[in-house]
């Protein structure tokens, strides 16, 4: 494939400052109650990576944080946007639940259509759509968070085929930790971080994807936002950053390190709106 065709396109996010950003309870396995986060330099390293998306020509809007929600920095797993419909989440544990109220709040101020979910699911973080592939395509997560109930009510929503893919490793627990759409059509990711049905299936949909290892899948390399040119990934994931280049993107590297203490890296702290 020829690297000119991987041209940037204008974006809108949504991001939420970790002003309230804590470890006080443990959902995944790289969270660590014991060791207490720096407050001050999560913050400084979230506003990096906003004005990074900003001077690349993005517009980010901010969610306003609440008291008593730390994990709400993760931005992407409050909903889910396609072509102006509004797939809400769900948590699958309590501690998150009303994360979920916060982003419906946002989306009731705009022109979306937004649909509440019967289902278990966390939005951007078990969901990634492709919007030049196969004529519009979601990727969906299952396995530790997201019910797999939710592709089917997604997809009934949001009017686009949804591919459910199986995760298996506690470690990647979310799809947006094991793959990630470089542009509108292509993909990176981890296969073992997916059942064998599942890697089949990834290989015959994205027989070009750019492959990931474990070190790569470690570093959070697959947690980045792409804007079909730049690559936005953490400081960690530097091979990750030669393997996009080499595929004709160009890599951003950001430090994110405050935010692995919860888990997440770059694409859990942004949500992508898609009018
Ligand atoms: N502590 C959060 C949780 O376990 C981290 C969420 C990370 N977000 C993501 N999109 N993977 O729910």
């Amino acid at each position: 494939m020829s690297h000119t065709e991987r041209l940037p396109r204008n974006r809108t996010y949504l991001m939420c400052p970790p002003e309230h950003f804590t470890v006080e309870y443990a959902i995944n396995p790289w969270m660590d109650t014991t060791v207490p986060v720096d407050p001050a330099l999560a913050l400084k390293q979230w506003h990096l990576l906003r004005d990074t998306l900003s001077d690349l020509g993005h517009a980010v809007h901010v969610l306003d944080p609440a008291p008593g929600l730390p994990d709400m920095v993760y931005a992407a797993n409050g909903a889910f946007s396609v072509d102006g419909k509004v797939y809400g989440a769900r948590f699958r544990h309590p501690q998150r639940a009303a994360e979920a109220d916060a982003h419906r709040l946002f989306y009731a101020g705009g022109s979306w259509t937004y649909a509440d979910p019967l289902h278990i699911n966390e939005g951007e973080g078990d969901f990634a759509y492709l919007p030049g592939a196969y004529g519009g395509l979601i990727l969906a997560g299952y396995g530790f968070r997201t019910d797999p109930a939710a592709h089917a009510e997604a997809q009934e929503v949001l009017g686009r085929p949804v591919v459910s893919l199986r995760l298996v490793d506690p470690a990647f627990y979310h799809l947006d930790t094991a793959l990630a759409a470089l542009d509108d059509r292509h993909i990176t990711y981890y296969p073992e971080a997916f059942s064998p049905a599942s890697q089949r299936v990834l290989a015959q949909l994205f027989p070009d994807a750019v492959i990931a290892d474990r070190a790569d899948a470690e570093a959070f390399a697959l947690n980045l936002v792409s804007d079909g040119h730049h690559v936005v990934l953490n400081t960690e994931a530097m091979a990750m950053g030669e393997k996009v280049r080499a595929a004709g993107y160009t890599p951003v590297h950001v430090e994110l390190s405050e935010l692995k203490r919860g888990g997440g890296s770059v694409k859990c702290v942004v949500a992508e709106l898609r009018p």
